[in-house]
């Protein structure tokens, strides 16, 4: 069976999934994007994902092609109709189609599309030996806690990375302090055992995945500090991890080469990545309708 994705009230094969050259997401990046884990056939905080879609489409007065009931069931469809057990869920929404024209036009209907795929597991490697780390300026806009479609400065910063070997680019702003990767949030543990990642606000995307992992680390009695830290302090930490929807709890054991802490995945990260991937297996299982 080929795949199948959803477009604009329709569910056809993903090799026909098209939308109109005229979409201002294609032209102008006018819209806004979810991925939600599907974790052994269960949807991982589908509420917060559909939370923080809401709150980007608001920020952006898109309004959202329907309501939240009707775009659930939709979801659940394409995980089962792609028989997804694990993988990742794609959701776009943007503000339609119309004569190219940059202020918003009077009539477009927004455009939502959703797709599934099937993911493979980490590699063995990345969680024994944790993954590296570069570290280049941060050169994105100004509103960051929106999840926009609009991402070339995180695709030119992932590309940096890849080509450097390494799993993810740290973005480093004017102050010198560490702002979020490319794809996901930054953290670091002190040598007290402390978590530090960056406080929230315009600066960052407040990650579903580091809620997730503030709450499980609030309940392990990990002292937690929400505030910003700097590239140096990072270097000199005793862990370092990344957090995102596809990485989970991810530990970064290399920053610009140096190696953090002892070198190896730590403690903490390993017991808040142990502990996340326990909070995703509590989830519900997936059926096909909506209760
Ligand atoms: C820039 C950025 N920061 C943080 C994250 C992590 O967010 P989440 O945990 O919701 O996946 C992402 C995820 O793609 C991201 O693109």
């Amino acid at each position: 069976m080929s795949r199948i994705a959803y477009v604009d009230g329709r569910y056809v094969p993903h090799s026909h999934a098209q939308v109109s050259m005229d979409d201002r997401g294609y032209q102008f990046a006018d819209g806004v994007y979810e991925v939600v884990t599907i974790r052994q056939k269960r949807m991982v905080d589908e509420l917060g994902h559909l939370a923080r879609l809401d709150r980007s489409l608001r920020e952006l007065e898109i309004e959202r092609p329907m309501k939240e009931r009707p775009m659930r069931q939709i979801m659940r469809r394409l995980v089962t109709l792609n028989k997804v057990e694990n993988g990742i869920l794609y959701i776009q929404i943007t503000r339609g189609v119309a004569r190219r024209d940059h202020a918003f036009p009077a009539d477009a209907n927004a455009v939502l599309v959703v797709s599934a795929r099937p993911t493979r597991p980490h590699p063995a490697a990345y969680i024994e030996d944790g993954v590296s780390v570069i570290s280049i300026p941060d050169i994105r806009w100004a509103r960051r806690d929106i999840k926009s479609t609009s991402l070339l400065p995180n695709v030119l910063g992932k590309q940096q990375a890849v080509e450097a070997g390494a799993f993810e680019a740290w973005m480093v702003d004017d102050a010198g302090d560490v702002t979020e990767g490319t794809a996901s949030n930054a953290w670091i543990v002190t040598k007290e055992g402390h978590i530090i990642t960056r406080n929230l606000g315009t600066e960052i995307l407040s990650g579903i995945t580091r809620l997730a992992v503030l709450k499980i680390a609030q309940e392990s009695q990990i002292k937690i500090v929400e505030r910003s830290f700097t590239l140096e302090e990072a270097k000199q930490a005793a862990e370092a991890f990344v957090t995102s929807a596809s990485a989970f709890v991810m530990p970064v054991t290399q920053i610009d080469g140096s190696a953090i802490g002892a070198g190896k995945p730590g403690p903490i990260s390993q017991k808040l990545r142990a502990a996340y991937i326990a909070f995703m297996e509590l989830e519900p299982l997936i059926s096909n309708e909506l209760e």
